[in-house]
């Protein structure tokens, strides 16, 4: 038995027999577009997917983003696949409900072959959709991996991925031409099947602008409120989990580095005490 593999999660609960199949949940995404906000967060853990499914998120991403904030790189081009298997098998064991979705890492993703054989090898662990980065380009890759029947979330604006080439993480859509480019890419990702797009770190009129352009779901970060159909967050900033960087748009609703090292120290008196 494949103790990755969804067959593997829960079973025997009531939700495991009610569960809906990946196309359906991502369909159900799709259809929340001008209906409901959708909610996503990211998670790279059991326990983490668990608590996240158990408070009902919409879509849960397990991103590359747990380069930086669980693997300590300074940033998500160190990131493997062997490192994306791991998680999301991981996470993946944990929910029932919410969507969950694989990010495809840097270099897994250069071919529409190799794209298919690595959105496989995600699905293989649990997940039921893929994230890429980038639009137009991305397109042959994007379809390869749906006609195999695999949803596919699309990330467009800033592109983490390409921090390096950039010099930098550099908010988009500041000009018309950015702008349209921005929705030329999105509308590719649309017209290829993708069933939501990731927008991030783009001007807020400017991805109200997006949004109002396309059919499927946006789902903004660092975009300003209420400018996309959903809103995704980076879960280690909405519980204070990773104290040494926090983006000034994230909003923290916890503090569990606080808590953590005041667990600790307790701990560690308790045990002292004793010789
Ligand atoms: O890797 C990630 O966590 C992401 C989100 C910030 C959208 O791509």
């Amino acid at each position: 038995m494949n103790l990755n593999s969804r067959s593997s999660r829960r079973r025997g609960s009531t939700a495991f027999k009610m569960m809906m199949k990946s196309s359906e949940k991502a369909k159900r995404i799709r259809g929340m577009k001008g209906q409901k906000p959708v909610s996503c967060l990211t998670g790279y853990d059991y326990a983490t997917g668990r608590l996240l499914d158990e408070a009902k998120v919409d879509l849960i991403l397990v991103g590359d983003s747990l380069g930086m904030v669980v693997l300590g790189f300074p940033d998500t081009t160190h990131v493997t696949m062997d490192h994306m298997l791991h998680h999301t098998a991981a996470v993946a064991r944990g929910v029932e409900n919410a969507l969950v979705v694989g990010d495809l890492p840097i270099h897994s993703y250069d071919t529409p072959a190799e794209a298919l054989a690595n959105a496989k090898k995600l699905v293989a662990c649990g997940a039921d959709a893929v994230k890429l980065e980038g639009g137009v380009k991305q397109v042959e890759k994007v379809k390869a991996i749906i006609d195999a029947g695999i949803p596919v979330f699309g990330h467009m604006g800033m592109l983490p991925q390409r921090v390096l080439q950039e010099g930098g993480y550099k908010k988009k859509g500041k000009s018309k031409n950015e702008i349209e480019a921005i929705i030329e890419g999105c509308l590719a990702l649309q017209e290829a099947g993708c069933f939501a797009i990731v927008l991030e770190s783009v001007v807020g009129d400017a991805a109200a602008e997006i949004t109002d352009a396309l059919e499927i779901p946006t789902i903004g970060i660092g975009c300003g409120e209420g400018n996309c159909d959903g809103e995704i967050a980076v879960i280690t900033d909405v519980v204070g989990a990773y104290p040494w960087f926090v983006p000034p748009f994230a909003t923290v609703r916890a503090d569990i580095a606080k808590d953590t090292k005041r667990a600790a120290v307790e701990y560690i008196a308790a045990v002292k005490r004793r010789s």
